[in-house]
């Protein structure tokens, strides 16, 4: 897709076969909807007087306005005024461009991102304007065959902006591409079918990227070179499975090479391509929605193939520790003790708690880019969603800076997590008579004693954990990958950029 600014400074004069206007509950009209109801002496307030409400995601198609060229009005509501958000105008960008697609137009122009809103600018507007039309376009498609909804004909959207303010606005679409593109890499990779993406196959994506982008550089470590960095507790999940486990570590270098002064940032994602529980199994319903237990190498992948479009002026280091957990001959039994990279070792109570073994080596090995901070990313803790919901992914630090820029991120993303507790008091749930530590903590607080173990393999920098357990997917009628959290991240490595 492809998105531009339409500067035509009378807006009953654009010619587009979709002209997207907003208005407010109780009629009130955008400045955008106020001068279209002028040259059409009325006739978008006589539908706010009978028939529309304005209400938040809703919308009329009008045709043909008198003393208007554009052939369709698609007038969208925005709820009240005084609740106008972000959100409400993302979700606005999204049903336009989505409505674009449906009424098979192949362009159309948006006038939301030049309304007012509360905590943005025209840029994040903008920004969010590509976003919601990129996602707005994903399909699912790789396997399927009947069915099918014909592609979307939908090409070309502009925002409507005047002369002075169109480079701000095409920054703002730029950064809105990148997170779009980001964000359906990520939503593909999540629905793929774990027979599909397994572990090689998302290297082989990561290798790809990096033949695409540049600046990008792409080594994929396999089974004897995860041994010989001696990964003990990655390599115990990994030997349950016949499907090979790799080891991917993504170098993002800005145009002028590295900076001496600024350390790297570093990104960790859990990539189980299918996480069946183990010995200690799973109960069957909803099983196959462990598929999903790679999303946080989804999202790793997809904000590296975002910083990189974006050429962000910062070095970014993407790693991922892919494998599967199944039950097997060779597989972790509770009662194992393992010895992950650092060193530590682990009695494993509970095969099903193998994001945690997996991410601990990949932590250890982030220690050697001597990052300024390093973020992992896991569908860690079915305890998360009890916490959290699908609304805010948690986010676990002890770093107040940190933790404050990335929930900041998170906000003007429009991807929002909310902050757990991370105290030592949790530790001691972790204690074992057998090794350093034991895989589980019991019952309460599971995704702050997920979060207690992992802290034990991240004293050698400034480190964040994001469990995105909630918000990775949706199920249901709606099942489907969300892209969660690809923009926050984006946000908060630009903000550091
Ligand atoms: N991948 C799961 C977490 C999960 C479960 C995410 C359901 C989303 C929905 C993780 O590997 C897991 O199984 N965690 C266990 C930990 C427990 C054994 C301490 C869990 O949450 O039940
Ligand atoms: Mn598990
Ligand atoms: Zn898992």
């Amino acid at each position: 897709m492809e998105f531009s600014t339409q500067t035509t400074t009378g807006l009953q004069q654009v010619r587009t076969a979709a002209l997207g206007v907003g208005v407010f509950t109780d009629g009130i009209l955008t400045p955008p909807a106020e001068i279209l109801d002028r040259a059409s002496e009325g006739a978008i307030s006589a539908v706010l007087k009978s028939e529309f409400k304005g209400k938040a995601n809703t919308h009329l198609v009008l045709r043909n306005l008198p003393g208007v060229k554009a052939e369709r009005i698609i007038v969208i509501g925005l709820g009240k005024q005084e609740a106008y958000k972000a959100a409400t105008h993302a979700a606005a960008e999204q049903t336009f461009a989505g409505l674009c697609a449906s009424l098979n137009v192949t362009e159309g122009v948006s006038t939301l991102a030049g309304v007012e809103c509360e905590n943005t600018s025209l840029r994040s507007r903008a920004s969010a304007m590509a976003t919601a039309a990129l996602r707005s376009q994903y399909r699912y498609e790789a396997t399927r065959t009947k069915d099918i909804e014909p592609a979307p004909r939908l090409k070309k959207l502009a925002v409507w902006v005047s002369r002075s303010k169109a480079d701000e606005v095409k920054e703002g679409l730029k950064e809105g591409t990148a997170i779009g593109n980001g964000v359906n890499l990520a939503r593909e990779l999540g629905d793929l079918p774990p027979n599909i993406c397994t572990p090689t196959y998302l290297g082989d994506t990561a290798k790809k990227l990096g033949k695409e982008f540049k600046s990008l550089k792409v080594e994929v470590l396999d089974r004897k070179k995860i041994e010989a960095e001696k990964m003990g507790a990655f390599l115990s999940v990994a030997n349950g499975s016949d499907e090979p486990p790799v080891f991917i570590v993504m170098r993002h270098t800005p145009k002028g090479g590295k900076s001496k002064d600024k350390a790297p940032l570093v990104l960790v994602g859990k990539g189980l391509t299918f996480d069946s529980g183990g010995i200690s199994i799973k109960p069957a319903a909803s099983m196959d929605e462990m598929k999903y237990d790679m999303c946080g190498a989804a999202s790793v992948l997809g904000t590296m193939r975002a910083v990189a479009e974006l050429e962000l002026d910062r070095e970014v280091i993407g790693l991922v520790a892919s494998c599967e957990n199944m039950p097997s001959g060779r597989a972790n039994k509770p009662g194992d003790v393992v010895t992950s990279m650092s060193g530590q070792t682990i009695e494993i109570l509970n095969t099903d708690a193998e994001g945690r073994l997996v991410l601990c080596d990949a932590l250890t090995y982030a220690e050697r880019f001597k990052p300024e901070a390093v973020i992992d990313i896991a569908t860690l803790t079915g305890a998360c969603v009890v916490a959290l919901g699908h609304v805010n992914s948690g986010l676990f630090s002890k770093d107040d800076k940190l933790a404050e820029d990335l929930l900041e991120a998170g906000r003007n993303a429009g991807d929002t997590a909310w902050r757990m507790p991370l105290e030592d008091a949790y530790q001691e749930q972790l204690r074992s008579n057998f090794a350093d530590m034991a895989n589980i903590g019991g019952m309460p607080a599971g995704s702050v004693t997920a979060a207690c173990f992992l802290a034990r393999y991240t004293s050698a920098y400034s480190w964040a954990h994001l469990d995105i357990a909630g918000t990775a997917w949706k199920s249901g009628k709606e099942k489907g990958a969300t892209g969660r959290p690809v923009p926050l991240l984006t946000h908060f490595l630009l903000s550091r950029s």
